[in-house]
């Protein structure tokens, strides 16, 4: 820890302007709150990285207010950013056509002032207080966190006067830098000045945006369907997509949770720091599931049950290829019944943890649905069941639910999966402070 790193903690904490928007109004999702970062770019090669920070910032549901230098088109057209952003870009320090002071309304109601790339130039000017351009006189009066990220040729890094910059810019304790780390520069060139990866940026960007009100708990997650053997070529399985699965694994690393995410057999990529167990069949995911939770399911703060796991297996898994020559015009197959993995957990488990979240498909609806849903929660002895209508959730990317718990329903609308994942996380919060 440097000298300075106590002061600085102490003067976040002392000084109100400096902490995200979420943390002063007590850190719960505003119903329509949109957070927001303006993303400042300088003129560097690392640009084409920067776009790739602005397209995971929108996915994550931001806004991003794009802010470019002159040299910064150099490098990326303007019109590829405001694509992206569905923002225009703002570059001119004087419009005619906007009232009141660019530099000071741009960042006021930001959750964070992004400065990616940020060049030997822009540290050095921040370092001396200048601000002969927009993006500079917005750094110069941002009241929200500062974050930075340089990219510049190792030799300018190592220079002396770029790392008095340095110095100087981290000692006002106004300004986080991430990176510049160690690796290839655009000149091929081996050393520390390479921007660091957009994952990392925008993970540290994010962690601005969303309350991180999961720091602490592990939360398991099951996702997708499951697959049953029945020859090498053939299986039984379901319609699952394994996107709500995936939605609420996002969601919990995104507040801070330790998420591990055991998936069926589905081709979506893994959320940013979501540690992934790839399964296939009902008894693959009986075996990881209880090797994740530990056998007296101390490993986890919450189980969140949405895989599709099938109820049935082949009764004979054929090692060759089944011949239609040989089946012959009608034949009969032999299931047997596959563990359920939540009523298990739910048989184990003696306390209050962890909290357990069953989701139940159906093809019932109102009062109905809710019934069905409130006896599998009893059945399995879970905490929570989320309750859907087989044409409200498959294959898409929205879904409408029902929350049940053992004294009440709560209906919600239509919404994104990402958002439900939200309102599950919520209860599963609500579920540990009580
Ligand atoms: N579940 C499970 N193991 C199974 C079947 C289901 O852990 N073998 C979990 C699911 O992940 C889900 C919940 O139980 O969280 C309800 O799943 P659902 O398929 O709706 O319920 P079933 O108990 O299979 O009842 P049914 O198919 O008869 O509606």
């Amino acid at each position: 820890m440097g000298p300075n790193d106590d002061e600085k903690r102490n003067t976040l904490e002392r000084t109100g302007p400096w902490r995200p928007a979420w943390a002063v109004t007590g850190g719960g999702r505003e119903a329509g709150h949109r957070p927001s970062v303006v993303l400042g770019m300088s003129g560097s090669i690392a640009a084409f990285k920067a776009v790739e920070v602005v397209r995971l910032l929108v996915k994550a549901g931001v806004r991003v207010v794009p802010v470019m230098t002159e040299s910064a088109k150099e490098f990326i057209g303007p019109s590829t950013l405001a694509g992206l952003c569905s923002e225009p870009v703002v570059t001119e320090m004087f419009d005619p056509t906007c009232p009141g002071e660019r530099h000071v309304s741009l960042t006021a109601g930001a959750e964070v002032l992004a400065l990616v790339p940020s060049t030997a130039e822009l540290i050095a000017a921040l370092a001396q207080g200048r601000a002969n351009d927009l993006l500079r006189a917005t750094a110069l009066c941002a009241r929200c966190p500062v974050v930075m990220a340089p990219a510049m040729h190792p030799r300018m890094w190592e220079h002396p006067a770029t790392q008095r910059n340095v110095a100087t810019v981290l000692s006002d304790n106004r300004i986080e830098m991430i990176g510049p780390v160690r690796g290839e520069v655009a000149t091929g060139e081996v050393g520390v000045g390479r921007m660091a990866e957009p994952e990392e940026i925008a993970a540290k960007l994010l962690s601005y945006c969303v309350p991180q009100d999961l720091v602490g708990l592990r939360i398991v997650v099951t996702a997708g369907p499951t697959a049953e053997d029945l020859d090498p070529a053939r299986y039984l399985s379901n319609r699952s997509s394994g996107k709500m699965g995936f939605a609420v694994a996002e969601r919990a690393a995104a507040r801070g949770a330790t998420v591990i995410l055991i998936a069926g057999p589905v081709s979506l990529p893994t959320p940013q720091r979501v540690k992934r167990v790839d399964v296939r069949s009902a008894t693959n995911m009986q075996k990881a599931l209880w090797e994740v939770m530990g056998a007296d399911l101390g490993h986890a703060d919450a189980l969140v049950m949405t895989a599709a796991v099938a109820d049935y297996r082949p009764e004979e898994r054929f090692e060759y290829k089944m011949k239609r020559a040989k089946v012959g015009k009608t034949t009969t197959l032999g299931l047997v019944a596959n563990p359920d993995l939540l009523a298990e957990v739910g048989a184990v488990r003696t306390g209050v943890r962890p909290v357990l979240v069953g989701f139940a498909l159906e093809t019932l609806v109102d009062d109905e649905l809710v019934a069905a849903a409130r006896d599998k929660l009893r059945a399995k002895g879970v905490d929570l069941v989320v309750a859907n209508h087989a044409a409200d959730a498959f294959d898409r990317d929205d879904n409408r639910a029902t929350l049940v718990t053992l004294s009440g329903a709560d209906p919600l609308p239509r919404m994104p999966k990402t958002e439900l994942a939200d309102h599950v996380l919520d209860a599963i919060v609500a579920s540990c402070a009580g």
